[in-house]
């Protein structure tokens, strides 16, 4: 198989909700697109709490109902390698944005928020953590739109 011709990194806080939601959800719609060798897709957190862990269960259910197996995903925080090694480094909200600039350093990622490409009401994917089962539907609609904005905008760097 040929190496992917671009890497896309999706981060959140702890890496058990959002960013394994839009993981999931975006290896799904790429190999829906054909463009499932060409693109590679990771997800990790700008926090350390939760690494080694699979997807909060609420995450996991949610995911599961919509069509999603989110059950191999494990949780990791960002690393210095990641800013090289990523095309696309994608934060769920503003506050996982500051936090990767901190540490981008010199890094020629796009570091943007994952939202930005779409047409979502939204610009930022709610934390769902603390809230009730709802939040974690949201998590998947809103990850949905925002996966096919960012497959419009990937479909444009890759030569066809
Ligand atoms: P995530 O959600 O950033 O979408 O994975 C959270 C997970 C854990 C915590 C906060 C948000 N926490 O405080 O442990």
């Amino acid at each position: 198989m040929a190496e992917p011709e671009l890497r896309v990194l999706l981060v959140c806080l702890g890496n058990i909700c959002r960013s394994p939601a839009a993981h999931g959800v975006l290896v799904h719609q790429l190999a829906q697109a054909g463009l499932a060798g060409r693109v590679a897709v990771d997800s990790a957190g700008t926090g350390d709490w939760h690494v080694g862990r699979p997807p909060d269960p609420r995450m996991l259910s949610a995911a599961q109902q919509r069509g999603y197996d989110l059950s191999p995903l494990r949780a990791r925080q960002v690393c210095a390698a990641d800013f090289d090694e990523y095309d696309y480094i994608l934060a769920m909200d503003n506050s996982n944005l500051v936090d990767l600039r901190a540490l981008a350093g010199a890094s020629r990622a796009h570091i943007a928020l994952f939202l930005s490409f779409g047409d979502t009401a939204l610009r930022e994917v709610p934390d769902p953590y603390y809230g009730g089962d709802e939040g974690f539907v949201e998590v998947l609609e809103l990850v949905e739109a925002g996966s096919r904005g960012l497959i419009a905008r990937l479909k444009q760097d890759l030569p066809a």
